[in-house]
């Protein structure tokens, strides 16, 4: 009765990886107990978490090397395997809610969410390949998308593609305030995705900055963003309140790799009790104020709950 907050499984959502091939089920070193999967063998997977009571997932795609070009091509090809994951998870699981990830570094050979040129980024030129990856994603039936590249205007610009062909039921958890962090290791690992050079400080966040994060949030508010998201989630818990009360949309909070890892390699040294240490992060993240979290604890915290 008097205790404020409450977690559930309908707060998380799963991020999953998959890759192209049969019968893959390769563990991440750096993210334990997460696995890069083959279509077939992530479905089961899929109706594993289904049947815990997890509804949301976010699906990310480990890309072969040998089909990365500078212009991320291969993000909208017809024989693209993420895109068909799409298509054959929404069509045997209708009722979840499946997000994408719209950015260039997966696909990328510089491996940088937008197009560079000379070691700069190029914001506005990469807002045309951000539009056809997102077509595409629409297309294969994804039901948000979720553009993690932090680029400027592309909430406003992919909201105008959506609509132009069709596809206004298909809404938008945009990255709004992502910082450039140190805890997106593993992640980087896992798609072997990290920039091939420099870094990601022109276009992600410095994490001294708590009033930009306003800004940032405010013109993806006002460009259309279903939903505003912060990342990560244990070192920005400030952010996370201050965007639950200025913004009446609902807030997402992505709980990275590293905070995952951290707790992980904690708890296998005896250092951490994991089940108290995973209840308490994520618990704190929702009373901070996020309404959805982002987490590789998805599957273990359901698990854990239903008992
Ligand atoms: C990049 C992207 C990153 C993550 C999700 N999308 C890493 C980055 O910005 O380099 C990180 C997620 C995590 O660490 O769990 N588009």
């Amino acid at each position: 009765m008097v205790e404020e907050t409450k977690l559930g499984t309908e707060n998380l959502i799963y991020p999953l990886f998959v890759e192209d091939g049969v019968a893959i089920k390769t563990e991440i070193n750096s993210l334990p107990n997460n696995f890069r999967w083959s279509i077939d063998t992530l479905i089961p997977e899929i109706e594993r978490c289904v049947k815990l009571g997890i509804n949301s997932f976010v699906l990310f795609p480990a890309v072969k090397e040998s089909l990365k070009d500078t212009v991320a091509s291969y993000s909208y090809a017809s024989d693209n395997f993420y895109l068909d994951a799409i298509r054959k998870i929404k069509e045997t699981f209708p009722g979840i809610s499946l997000m994408s990830d719209v950015a260039m570094d997966p696909y990328s050979s510089d491996g940088h969410d937008g197009l560079v040129r000379d070691g700069l980024i190029l914001n506005d030129e990469t807002l045309p390949i951000l539009g056809q990856m997102s077509l595409a994603q629409a297309q294969a039936g994804i039901d948000v998308l979720g553009p993690s590249d932090m680029m400027d205007g592309r909430v406003g610009y992919l909201r105008g593609v959506l609509d132009t062909n069709d596809y206004k039921d298909v809404s938008i958890m945009s990255y709004s305030v992502k910082y450039a962090s140190a805890f997106y290791g593993p992640f980087r690992d896992a798609l072997d995705s990290a920039p091939k050079s420099g870094d990601k400080k022109s276009y992600q966040m410095n994490p001294a900055n708590k009033r930009e994060a306003l800004l940032e949030a405010q013109l993806d508010f006002e460009e259309g963003a279903d939903m505003l998201m912060v990342k990560p989630a244990t070192s920005y818990l400030d952010v996370i309140h201050l965007l639950k009360e200025n913004f009446d949309i609902p807030i997402t909070a992505y709980n990275v790799s590293g905070e995952y890892a951290m707790v992980c390699a904690a708890s296998q040294k005896g250092w951490l009790d994991y089940n108290s240490a995973m209840s308490e992060m994520l618990l704190s993240i929702r009373r901070a104020g996020a309404d959805g979290i982002l987490t590789y604890f998805a599957k273990d915290f359901a698990s854990l709950v239903k008992g």
